[in-house]
């Protein structure tokens, strides 16, 4: 069972989210000298985002030795406001001291395919893998979608069965639109993995995955298979439980 930590509102949970990031990126760049956090899109994280961007939390985290990369991105310009990139830019990264080249957005101008590819490319390199090895992201911060899904996985979805790359293409979601994600092979061999939920509109789904457990929902197929598992709620997106 994961662990499930219930804040009284948007504003602690998103405190909450950054003190998880803080602590987490702390404890690796002891340990490895460096953090690598996997975000996702969204609305959700955008106060916890910009909370990162201000103290108590700003001078928090070594920005020298943090990168970032994407669980999934729509394959549109970064000035489109779908860009989970381009949002990521203008609210959170522009506004901390992370070196450019740490900033591992994906290749969302490439056709699909080649996008998929380039990506699963640069995590190879990143992480100095073999062929068959999988990359092992210090966190990953993840949202669902009142449909259940989670990064670009949606349900039904062909990709939910990819076992062997790390980076697909799909088209889905809304808006309906191709998009690049990392594939479960990857999520659920990071050290640490963060859902990040919030609002009464997420207590339905809430509900499906934790309390009756649908084995179908892409964010109920986030199973770390090591790693620590945390599902991070406000009091209304928990209402259910
Ligand atoms: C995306 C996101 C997606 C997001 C959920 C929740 O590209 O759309 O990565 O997985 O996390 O849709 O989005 P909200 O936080 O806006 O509800």
């Amino acid at each position: 069972m994961p662990e499930i930590r219930i804040l009284e509102s948007p504003v602690e949970l998103a405190h909450a989210g950054a003190r998880i990031i803080i602590s987490t990126a702390q404890d690796r760049i002891t340990k490895t000298d460096r953090f690598v956090m996997a975000i996702s899109g969204g609305s959700s994280p955008g106060v916890m985002h910009k909370l990162l961007t201000t103290e108590p939390y700003l001078s928090e985290i070594q920005w020298n030795k943090t990168h970032i990369f994407w669980v999934d991105d729509r394959c549109v310009p970064e000035d489109s406001p779908f860009s989970n990139y381009g949002s990521a830019k203008r609210e959170f990264l522009d506004q901390v001291p992370i070196p450019i080249e740490h900033v591992h957005s994906m290749p969302t101008e490439l056709p699909p395919e080649e996008g998929a590819v380039r990506y699963q490319r640069e995590l190879m390199s990143f992480f100095h893998l073999k062929e068959g090895e999988l990359p092992a992201l210090d966190l990953t911060l993840l949202g669902i979608g009142p449909d259940g899904h989670t990064a670009s996985l949606f349900p039904g979805h062909n990709a939910l069965n990819e076992i062997k790359r790390m980076v697909v293409y799909v088209k889905g979601g809304n808006p309906d639109i191709y998009r690049l994600t990392l594939t479960f092979p990857v999520l659920n061999n990071a050290e640490k993995t963060v859902f990040f939920v919030s609002g009464r509109g997420k207590a339905e789904i809430v509900e499906r995955i934790l309390k009756h457990e649908e084995k179908m929902l892409p964010a109920r197929m986030v199973q770390p298979l090591s790693g620590e598992l945390i599902w991070l709620l406000d009091r209304d997106a928990a209402a259910l439980l």
